[in-house]
């Protein structure tokens, strides 16, 4: 009698685990990531983006096969990841990718240090008086990896500050601003970091926006290093457009850096893929060093080519519970967080919040740690724009994200606009 499949069920995650199984007092007992090691045990880590959800049975099994097999040595090449991938952004993105563009990393991170430290080297060679440290211009309030990054390498960083734009229901949305990044262009740039989608708002940037960021950059001969990490993770609805086609088609020269470890859940496998937009970027990567192959792991490889090939009706039910869980949130924070405003998003699982009208000082992130003894990531930390805000990962079991909001609402200054029971 074969076994009913669970993975659907209402109280699971995507890989069918109960929720209840989910609670994080177990959780910090069977895993060691720094989302269970950071904190004491009284404090409810909502910060680094992990997910609570169970990693695909299909990833686990490809990573366990390699292991059974005893091959964990060395890479020389993205091998079968390469159609693996090229098969995946062509299914969900349209996406033609030839699997010669396709190159290692260990990660997204050492993929954008080793892509902009390709880029310098170019304009270095094109002209040696330009080794200087030269301009990247990054829009913000960004990811604070991208800080830390841009620390290893000869830039100067210029931060163009998101546009707000519309007033939704729930918070302010914000975009691309591309009249300032065309000022900070013309001022002189030779490089730009896109973090597509947006993390921390979760904001899917249009094709008319990136459109006219390809023109932009083929116009000022900027180096585009589009970091596509958690576009697998788009909600239903919205369409997300991969940037190196309209590079490509704009002239524009551009690498993308990518990998499944946001979208399925395995940043500590370590491999990413650096994906060329066209001949040109192509040959610009043959300045990787070597090493950026051989550092990245064959276990991710595997488990990457398990992921963009078969771990895609798993990738379905994360991104439909995370559309759950975010509509939870958003409900929660209209009716127990007064004064707290939700950027809408249309990808990812992280939330970010503005507590700027909450009543919570300067700094909300401290004394929602201290206070409330919920992780979160602190605003300050993203750049231009990000004081005052903190951001929160919801993918984990709903009842986490209602402990969360209790222990938050319990500090707030101004008494809840309701003591309706939100509907559990
Ligand atoms: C936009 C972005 N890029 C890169 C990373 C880091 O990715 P990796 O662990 O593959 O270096 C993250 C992690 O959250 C991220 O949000």
């Amino acid at each position: 009698m074969t076994e009913p499949d669970c993975r659907n069920a209402p109280d699971a995650d995507p890989s069918g685990v109960p929720f209840s199984a989910l609670d994080p007092a177990l959780l910090r007992t069977q895993r060691t990531s720094l989302k269970w090691t950071r904190y004491p045990a009284d404090v409810l880590p909502l910060f680094v983006a992990e997910m609570d959800f169970a990693v695909a049975a299909e990833v686990q099994q490809a990573i366990l096969d390699r292991v059974t097999a005893s091959d964990i040595g060395y890479l020389d090449a993205a091998g079968p990841l390469a159609p693996a991938f090229a098969d995946y952004a062509a299914a969900a993105w349209g996406w033609d990718v030839p699997h010669d563009n396709v190159h290692l990393a260990t990660d997204v991170a050492t993929g954008v240090v080793e892509s902009l430290r390709v880029a310098w080297e170019l304009r270095r060679q094109a002209g040696p008086e330009l080794a200087r440290p030269q301009r990247i211009v990054l829009p913000t309030p960004v990811y604070p990896g991208f800080f830390e990054m841009l620390e290893e390498l000869p830039y100067d960083i210029v931060e163009v500050p998101l546009r707000a734009t519309r007033e939704t229901p729930t918070g302010q949305e914000f975009r691309l601003d591309l009249d300032a990044i065309a000022r900070a262009f013309e001022h002189g740039a030779e490089a730009f970091l896109l973090c597509s989608p947006h993390n921390p708002h979760g904001t899917v940037h249009t094709a008319d926006e990136l459109t006219e960021l390809a023109r932009l950059s083929a116009q000022h001969d900027v180096f585009v290093v589009a970091d596509e990490i958690h576009a697998p993770l788009t909600h239903a609805g919205t369409r997300f457009v991969p940037f190196a086609p309209l590079a490509a088609d704009a002239g524009a020269i551009s690498v993308t850096t990518t990998s499944p470890s946001k979208g399925w859940n395995i940043a500590g496998a370590k491999c990413s893929v650096i994906v060329a937009a066209d001949a040109r970027a192509n040959a610009a990567l043959a300045l990787l060093p070597p090493e950026t192959t051989t550092r990245a792991s064959i276990l991710g490889l595997h488990a990457g080519v398990a992921a963009f090939t078969n771990g895609r009706d798993w990738l379905d039910r994360a991104i439909s519970q995370i559309e759950k869980n975010t509509a939870l949130l958003t409900e929660l924070v209209a009716t127990r967080l007064p004064g707290v405003r939700l950027a809408p998003a249309q990808s990812g699982y992280l939330a970010w919040l503005d507590f700027r009208g909450a009543g919570l000082g300067p700094d909300p992130h401290a004394r929602i740690l201290t206070e409330a003894r919920v992780a979160l990531n602190n605003g300050a930390d993203f750049g231009l724009g990000g004081a005052g805000h903190v951001r929160l990962n919801l993918a984990c079991a709903p009842e986490t994200i209602h402990e969360a909001v209790e222990r938050i609402a319990a500090i707030l200054p101004t008494a809840s606009p309701t003591t309706a029971e939100v509907s559990r």
